[in-house]
């Protein structure tokens, strides 16, 4: 097997991966309810923990928040239009919980919940499938001010919120997905408070944060399933820690994959296996989290799928047993550093060790205002990642979708405006939306399920 040095990244595995993927293969975008809305506190939603966050002064870049975004909730129907424009066949979005359930619990909000009936009936009128997230970090504040995801009671609330929107919507959304990238709230949110709300907690309270996380999530699904009024699929979206092997021989593989369960094994132990790694349990002493009997088979429950949003790895490998980031790799205005052969290494490595029968990629995505409208970084970006999803598809991994964060730049929480994640421009001035070149190479993608050169053909290190 090839041993080419890592300056030539995609030509190692790439460059042959097939251009076409498998006959029904959905292709979409992904956005969340927080970042594109608007609306804030309009008919009836309740305040969020991130409409509380982002008054803090100096959590967010530009001091900037998400009372208006891409005004999403008003220009609803000229956003559906353009995803029927683009051909997408699929689009993830997120439930604003305050908007449906503004103190989170209780009474819900016809108002918010009718938004939502207009949206996911929009989206089947165009021929576009919907998938629901229940969860993308904006938590009604009343729920947050009662201690939040350090509270075990949280999942109970949270149960009651999966029931109510499956009774809802379960009649024209089949794919659901219960929390969006757990590690995210835990970490950012209540280790590091860079994101609501904005905490710094002991290491035991963060191990707690996680365990509620789960629980939630095993709640939702059960909740899920109880109510709705057909069969559903139930997921849950993660972003793992990324390995990529640092040759392609043997051993180096093996050893990226033992790494990627050894690294994701906290979360993807307990909700794939129903346990927690014991080798960390142990290591954690007194910091372990309050685990209650029972609580490792409600979060166990069978999944139907799992969505993986990936954006960057590290390289590991015999000669570099410490993951590293590639020197020569480029970076985007996020600092992230782009490495097209994620998404193949973590679908392969997430089915190998977890038997996974069904995964999709449901955010991946580049930051980058290079080029303007004009954004050949961007399509070389999704072109050699959506190459590593082909190879991936093409050895049997169950990969059934791809969702390009996101369909048009937004708030992009601590970061505010500053970074662009959109396929689509959006003018925060006008509100007006301009599709961009990636936009346009994309559709073609979508039109025909193949991987098409784009009109650039730039080269990423
Ligand atoms: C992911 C989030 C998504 C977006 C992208 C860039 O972690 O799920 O909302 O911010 O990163």
């Amino acid at each position: 097997m090839s041993t080419k040095p890592l300056t030539s990244v995609t030509d190692r595995l790439l460059a042959g991966a097939p251009r076409t993927l498998p006959e029904g293969f959905l292709w979409g975008c992904a956005t969340s309810s927080y970042q594109i809305e608007g609306a804030a506190s309009l008919d009836g939603k309740g305040e969020s923990n991130w409409d509380a966050f982002t008054r803090i002064p100096g959590v967010i870049k530009d001091g900037s928040s998400g009372l208006v975004a891409c005004d999403h909730y008003h220009r609803w129907r000229e956003d559906l239009d353009l995803m029927k424009e683009l051909g997408l066949g699929a689009y993830r979005f997120s439930v604003s919980w305050p908007r449906v359930q503004p103190d989170g619990k209780g009474r819900p909000n016809e108002a918010g919940l009718a938004f939502y009936d207009r949206l996911i009936d929009g989206l089947l009128e165009r021929g576009i499938e919907p998938w629901l997230t229940m969860f993308h970090w904006d938590l009604p504040q009343a729920l947050e001010a009662a201690g939040g995801f350090r509270e075990r009671d949280l999942a109970m609330r949270f149960g009651d919120y999966a029931a109510l929107l499956a009774r809802r919507f379960s009649d024209r959304v089949g794919r659901w997905m219960t929390i969006n990238e757990g590690p995210c709230i835990s970490e950012n949110g209540y280790r590091w408070g860079v994101f609501a709300p904005g905490a710094k907690e002991p290491e035991k309270v963060v191990r707690n944060v996680r365990h509620h996380v789960l629980l939630c999530h095993g709640k939702g699904v059960e909740a899920l399933r109880a109510e709705a009024v057909r069969p559903v699929l139930a997921g849950f979206v993660h972003n793992p820690h990324n390995l990529i092997p640092l040759t392609l021989e043997a051993e180096d593989v093996a050893m990226a994959r033992s790494v990627f369960r050894e690294r994701n094994g906290w979360w993807l132990d307990p909700l794939l296996c129903g346990s927690y790694p014991q080798k960390e349990w142990e290591a954690l002493g007194a910091d372990v989290p309050d685990v209650h009997p029972g609580d490792l088979q409600t979060i166990a429950q069978p999944l139907d799928f799992l969505g993986l949003n990936a954006y960057f790895g590290e390289y590991v490998g015999r000669e570099r047993p410490v993951p590293f980031r590639r020197d020569t790799a480029a970076v985007t205005d996020f600092d992230w550093k782009v490495e097209p052969e994620v998404l193949y290494w973590s679908l392969r490595f997430l089915h190998e060790e977890y038997g996974i029968k069904d995964l999709a990629v449901t955010e991946n995505g580049c930051a980058w205002e290079t080029g303007g409208l004009e954004d050949a970084h961007r399509t070389a970006f999704l072109r050699d990642h959506l190459r590593g999803v082909a190879l991936a598809a093409s050895e049997g991994i169950p990969v059934s979708g791809y969702f390009a964060w996101s369909l048009m730049d937004n708030f992009e929480w601590a970061s505010g405006y500053t970074l662009r994640f959109g396929i689509v421009h959006v003018d925060y001035e006008t509100q007006a939306r301009t599709l961009k070149d990636s936009a346009k190479w994309y559709s073609k993608v979508c039109r025909e399920n193949r991987i098409e050169d784009d009109r650039f053909g730039l080269r990423l290190p």
